[in-house]
């Protein structure tokens, strides 16, 4: 009976997130809203029988909320129009104020959002591990994902909303994002943290506005994605050999990029709960894209980590990345021969002369992930100015590209390590 409704559910969800285009969902508004609000509180209901944990489904005020953290958002307005939420928790558990206090700001993946560093709960996610220390932590949204939808003058619906990939997220969100932090705090330099897109992002801020060097005190990458010529991710070989759909049928679907309803998390935290016999088929797929790691995989919380990602996304965001697989140089994005032309004045794209980051760097890869492979990461140290401060690889041979935030043993694998890297260069007073 419970499997009756349980499928009922998925297949109402199903036709319904079928019904339009995605990004309609979001710009329709507010009865497709209701609607799922309405399924989801049923699915609470129901979460007593199929035990989804409770933390599935909450957004960042309501789980900041329920464990005892709070809250500042703030709206930054980048100077090409987009509005972001940076995300504020002032202190930790044990300690209040700001005062004195170093900054961090955390800087999520691609298709990710302020609560990937959040979910996975008090002792244990880095954000809250900071705040706990004493650290003053900011995470950033950028633009795109459900915190940072907004714009001066478009609207998702509108082609042109989404016409940016990692790029512009480096050069436009997180100069906008940290020059806010610095005015608010009055502090001289933060620390960076950026996970996968958060480390290229990083990358590119460092290279193309070199001034913001200054303001780091240490950029820590969780797997550098800059070079990804070696990249050996099945999936992103699939989207590689069908690029054709992105570059046509999307396209011409009138899809530009997927903004994150809660159609997704829904759908995600149901097809993929520990009682679902799904959950094996959700953790091949994810482990085709970030690695075989099945034993780091937390089966419970699983839901609570797709109940938020995948968030938005640009299907140019995509592109670029595939691009960089495909080509294997780190540059900007590829227009074709005569539109570079007319975009840059040369042929090819501008790479990213990774030697101009002169900021403190501390990079951590690991063996498993089939993003960033070992080469690559080599290319990319080989290239810079100066050896980095840190270069950590994970001791754990099945470390792969998303255990970095979703790995059940994080803290002792990876966070530990970390935190006392940064408290080496940002010491808690
Ligand atoms: C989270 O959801 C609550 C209840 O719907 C809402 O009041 C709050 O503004 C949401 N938080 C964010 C950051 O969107
Ligand atoms: C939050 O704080 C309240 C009041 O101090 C306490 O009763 C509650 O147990 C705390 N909740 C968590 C999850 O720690
Ligand atoms: C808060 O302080 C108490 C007492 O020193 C300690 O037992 C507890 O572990 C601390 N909690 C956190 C989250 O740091
Ligand atoms: C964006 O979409 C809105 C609503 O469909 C439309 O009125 C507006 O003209 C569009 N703007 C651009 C720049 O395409
Ligand atoms: C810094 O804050 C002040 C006061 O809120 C504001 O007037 C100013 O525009 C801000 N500067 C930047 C660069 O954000
Ligand atoms: C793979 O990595 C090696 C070593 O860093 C590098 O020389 C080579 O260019 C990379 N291959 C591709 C296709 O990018
Ligand atoms: C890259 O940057 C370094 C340091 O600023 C500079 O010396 C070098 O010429 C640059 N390389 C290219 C290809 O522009």
């Amino acid at each position: 009976m419970n499997y009756l409704l349980f499928f009922g559910l998925v297949f109402l969800v199903a036709t319904n997130a079928n019904a339009g285009n995605l990004q309609n969902d979001v710009a329709a508004g507010s009865n497709i809203h209701t609607f799922l609000q309405l399924i989801w509180d049923l699915l609470k209901i129901l979460a007593h029988t199929i035990h989804i944990d409770e933390d599935a489904g909450l957004n960042i005020t309501q789980f900041l909320e329920k464990y005892n953290y709070s809250l500042e958002q703030h709206q930054v307005t980048t100077e090409d129009n987009y509005i972001l939420s940076l995300h504020r928790i002032p202190h930790g558990r044990n300690n209040t104020g700001t005062k004195n206090k170093p900054v961090v700001l955390l800087v999520h993946c691609l298709a990710c959002s302020s609560m990937d560093w959040i979910w996975p709960g008090p002792n244990k996610a880095l954000a809250l591990l900071l705040a706990d220390l004493g650290y003053d932590v900011w995470l950033a949204n950028n633009r795109g994902n459900s915190y940072s939808m907004g714009h001066k003058t478009l609207i998702p619906k509108n082609a042109s909303y989404w016409d940016f990939s990692f790029y512009e997220k480096g050069y436009y969100d997180i100069p906008a994002s940290i020059d806010h932090i610095l005015n608010v705090t009055g502090v001289e330099k933060i620390t960076y943290i950026g996970h996968s897109q958060g480390a290229t992002t990083g990358i590119v801020l460092t290279t193309t506005r070199p001034e913001y060097n200054d303001k780091i005190n240490l950029m820590t990458l969780l797997s550098p994605v800059a070079y990804l010529g070696n990249a050996t991710s099945p999936m992103a070989k699939i989207l590689s050999k069908y690029q054709s759909l992105l570059d046509l049928a999307l396209p011409f679907l009138g899809i530009h990029g997927i903004a994150y309803t809660p159609t997704i998390g829904v759908l995600g935290s149901l097809l993929c709960n520990q009682q679902s016999s799904l959950q094996p088929l959700c953790i091949v797929f994810i482990d085709l894209f970030a690695g075989f790691d099945a034993d780091q995989v937390d089966k419970e919380k699983l839901p609570v980590f797709l109940s938020n990602t995948p968030n938005g996304v640009s299907i140019k965001d995509i592109k670029h990345y595939v691009q960089e697989m495909d080509s294997g140089h780190f540059r900007r994005f590829d227009y074709g021969k005569v539109a570079n032309i007319v975009h840059y004045g040369q042929l090819t794209p501008p790479a990213f002369n990774v030697s101009k980051i002169t900021a403190p760097l501390a990079v951590y890869y690991a063996k498993n992930d089939f993003m960033v492979s070992l080469n690559d990461v080599t290319r990319f140290v080989n290239e810079l100015s100066t050896f980095p401060k840190v270069l950590h690889q994970v001791e754990y041979d099945f470390f792969n590209h998303l255990d970095f935030i979703t790995a059940k043993d994080v803290k002792s694998l990876l966070y530990d390590s970390l935190i006392e890297t940064i408290q080496k260069y940002a010491p808690v007073n």
